[in-house]
């Protein structure tokens, strides 16, 4: 833990890559592991292109309640943590997590590599409505949502499985693996683009580390695996940051 806090503080640019565990805490589900979603239901019903052709309504029954269970849930100790690092020169976040708790905990130029669950686009999609909107109704008065502008099914504003990352996300998260040190934390790295990152950074030379209970696909690459809960390691790390 000082060591990565002697790096992070002569860090000129620190990238930190998030996942569904910095939100554990909060009482948001991870996917994967014994409580996680992915354990209850199938992603090919639910988070692909093909299962939204098949049964939007069904699809939208998901993100509904997924939508109402984020809803109830505040930031805590980790989102506060890396919010107050986004205040840094040369700082970028990278979030696979759809949930908007790192926004809403004040952190400065998020990249939403997965999207975010409170947009919604056309799934048609017509011009108007291929440029995203923000809805954060929940419960949402009617499922599907339409667009507003050609009256077709709105999609939510997330990456499924089988699609690609925004472009502009996946610009701004390329750039930010040419940094000096990298943080992987609360996510099982197996997911692709995404567990690309910390390779990627390792090949600009960064020092790469990883925040989480468990060990992962990326435990063997990092240079030190910390095997505690983001919102336990986040907070003490950043006291001794702030230490050095
Ligand atoms: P996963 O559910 O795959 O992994 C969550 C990770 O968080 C696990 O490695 C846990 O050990 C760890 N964890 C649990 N509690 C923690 C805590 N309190 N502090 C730190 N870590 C903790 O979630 P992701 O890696 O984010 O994509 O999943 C990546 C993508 O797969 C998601 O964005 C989603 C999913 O399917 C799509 O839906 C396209």
């Amino acid at each position: 833990m000082r060591e990565l806090a002697r790096r992070i503080s002569a860090a000129r640019r620190l990238t930190i890559v998030t996942g569904a565990g910095v939100s554990a805490a909060s009482g948001v589900p991870t996917f994967r592991g014994p409580q996680g979603l992915w354990k209850s239901f199938r992603p090919e019903d639910l988070a692909t292109p093909g299962a939204f052709a098949r049964d939007p309504q069904l699809v939208w029954e998901w993100y509904d309640w997924r939508r109402k269970l984020i809803d109830g849930c505040q930031p805590n100790a980790a989102h506060h943590a890396i919010a107050a690092w986004s205040r840094r020169p040369g700082f970028a976040l990278v979030t696979q997590n759809v949930d908007g708790l790192h926004e809403r905990a004040g952190t400065q130029h998020v990249v939403r590599y997965h999207g975010s669950i409170w947009n919604l686009r056309c799934a048609t999609p017509c011009e108007a409505g291929s440029r995203e909107w923000e809805d954060r109704t929940v419960p949402l008065p009617c499922v599907p949502p339409r667009c507003p502008h050609c009256g077709g099914l709105a999609r939510p504003g997330v990456v499924w499985f089988g699609e690609g990352i925004p472009e502009e996300a996946a610009r701004a998260a390329q750039a930010a693996t040419a940094c000096d040190v990298f943080l992987s934390v609360g996510t099982s790295s197996v997911v692709y683009p995404a567990a690309g990152l910390l390779v990627e950074a390792k090949r600009h030379g960064a020092f790469t580390a990883e925040i989480n209970p468990e060990s992962t696909a990326a435990a063997g690459i990092v240079d030190v695996a910390i095997a505690m809960t983001a919102e336990d390691a986040l907070p003490q790390l950043h006291r001794f940051v702030e230490s050095e």
